[in-house]
């Protein structure tokens, strides 16, 4: 072969590598409304900038006549490109070839560029769409997923990882996007569960649909388990790119900065307003973080889940910060299970790569009942109060209106190591809402009055005394567990302000192993 047949040859076989399972296959996955390997890592990195890793690999089995099946590539197409002019590495399972399932070389194609982002310190992003592990290949293959659980593992809280389900996922297949941080899933077109809707009927008898069991709403909503729900696939490659925006390269930088053409001390007089006079009425918490936040862009995170909390990412005067809000407009923005799971992996995200947390709380305490104490929210709770309380990024809260009892504390206290602790004129800082407490001191003196309009009179009165003293912030204030009460319409160059101020906080944690979350 002369030069210039072996650069032809070179030529001929990336083609070939590029057309993965064959044209067939890449007409069927257009049919269903998936996009190939190659073209989803086209939309998601820079325009021109992915490098290939591997794309000659061939699976080595030798079982069922798959050695006369060798397809380059061997299913998975990986390697790095840039995200707005900054480095990840990425790997798209290929669908068309073997239905995308995992080989051992497949596995360790992925293992090469999750190796190379821990040394380089870059994100990892894993676009899923496999028919799991490959079956002609046996304990292979299961160690294959091994090796890349133990990679996710030692990646975690050292460099971003993003996962994205834009087809099957299924079997112990689901436990490397669930080692991740973030996972999305496209509608009608992706699903996660550990077992499908045969095997359960074998097993429970239960008849239920593949979409019920582990479609995208089911696990945006129900299980919590994915954190965006998305239309397309293209909307979800485009929200990978916005996502890692917020976020450093590793846990060693400090997230980007950008420059911030929103006025830092834009007043919003619709804040002095926002919170009603009835301190029971719900409001919307979101319309107070659209109003805080550069140009009113905010990247909520699981918000078909637990709506009673918000998290996301915002930016103020260009800098990333994590966003924690209690939700008043759901659950009066009660502390349940699940919105404390929710917000505790949110804060443990931040803390981990360092990103500051602006808490905003109207808490009215923690939701009471059988179902919550016997799904364990004494362990849930404190999970989140862990969070709050082992994170060392700058914390800035504001207490809007109710901070009661245990949720209180939560709520990224002073006492949790809150940096700033700031309140809003309408904050009520007590140890529970003026009905309980009036019930509990007075219950009896107060049954002791026969004449209902006389008692009812007896109660507000009651209520009344109790709200004056301890329904407002200038209790904790004069304590000095408020640093300041604020006036709401300037809130946004308030914490501007602290997080400069915060910029060159110090804080450790005594040395340990690691600490012992309660799990
Ligand atoms: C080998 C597989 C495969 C697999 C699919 N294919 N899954 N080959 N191992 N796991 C092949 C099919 O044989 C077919 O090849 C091609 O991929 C496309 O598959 P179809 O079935 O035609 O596609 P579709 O109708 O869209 O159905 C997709 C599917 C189905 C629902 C994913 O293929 C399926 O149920 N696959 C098996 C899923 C499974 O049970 N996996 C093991 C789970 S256990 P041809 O040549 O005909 O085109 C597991 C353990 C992980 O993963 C443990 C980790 C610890």
């Amino acid at each position: 072969m002369n030069k210039q047949d072996k650069i032809k040859q070179l030529i001929d076989l990336r083609a070939q590598a590029k057309l993965g399972g064959g044209e067939k296959k890449i007409e069927s996955q257009h049919n269903k409304g998936k996009l190939t390997a190659r073209e989803r890592i086209e939309i998601l990195l820079d325009e021109g900038s992915f490098e290939e890793f591997d794309m000659f690999v061939t699976h080595r089995c030798t079982d069922f006549g798959l050695e006369k099946k060798k397809i380059l590539g061997d299913g998975v197409v990986t390697g790095t490109g840039t995200i707005d002019g900054r480095v990840v590495y990425v790997y798209a399972q290929d669908f068309t070839v073997f239905g995308g399932s995992l080989s051992e070389t497949f596995a360790k194609k992925i293992c090469k560029v999750m190796d190379m982002a821990m040394k380089v310190g870059a994100p990892v992003i894993g676009i899923n769409d496999s028919g799991g592990a490959r079956i002609q290949e046996g304990v292979n293959s299961l160690a294959g997923y091994a090796e890349i659980f133990q990679r996710n593992i030692m990646a975690s809280g050292v460099i971003p990882q993003i996962s994205a389900i834009f087809g099957p996922c299924a079997g112990g297949a689901v436990y490397s996007p669930a080692l991740t941080d973030f996972i999305m899933m496209t509608e009608d077109t992706s699903y996660m569960f550990v077992t499908g809707p045969k095997v359960v009927k074998t097993v429970t008898g239960e008849d239920i649909t593949i979409e019920d069991l582990g479609g995208a709403n089911v696990h945006a909503s129900k299980s919590g388990v994915s954190h965006f729900l998305i239309e397309d696939e293209e909307e979800g490659l485009l929200l990978i790119r916005k996502l890692l925006s917020f976020l450093p390269q590793n846990n060693l930088e400090e997230p980007p900065t950008i420059e911030c053409k929103d006025p830092i001390d834009r007043l919003d007089d619709a804040l002095n307003e926002i919170i009603p006079e009835n301190p029971n009425q719900p409001y919307d918490v979101t319309d107070i973080i659209y109003s805080l936040v550069d140009d009113s862009e905010f990247l909520e995170i699981h918000r078909h889940y637990a709506k009673n909390i918000v998290v996301g990412f915002g930016k103020f005067d260009g800098m990333s910060v994590g966003i924690v809000a209690n939700q008043p407009n759901f659950l009066a923005g009660v502390l349940d299970i699940d919105a404390s799971r929710k917000a505790a992996r949110f804060v443990r995200f931040c803390d981990a790569f360092n990103i500051p947390i602006v808490t905003l709380v109207d808490v009215p305490g923690f939701l009471p009942g059988s179902s919550q104490e016997y799904g364990g929210i004494i362990i849930h709770g404190a999970k989140l109060m862990f969070a709050y309380g082992e994170a060392t990024v700058p914390k800035i809260t504001i207490t809007l209106r109710k901070s009661y009892g245990g949720a209180h504390d939560v709520m990224s206290s002073k006492q949790l190591r809150g940096d700033i602790n700031y309140a809003w004129p309408s904050a009520e800082i007590a140890v529970m809402g003026s009905r309980g407490a009036v019930e509990i001191l007075y219950g009896r003196e107060l049954a002791e009055i026969e004449d209902p309009e006389e008692k009812a009179k007896a109660v507000a009165e009651k209520e009344n005394e109790y709200s004056e003293k301890f329904a407002n912030p200038y209790q904790a204030a004069n304590l000095g567990y408020i640093d300041d009460v604020i006036e709401p319409r300037n809130s946004r160059f308030r914490i501007i302000r602290a997080l400069e101020m915060l910029q060159t906080k110090k804080d450790i944690n005594p040395p340990k192993k690691h600490s012992n979350i309660p799990l």
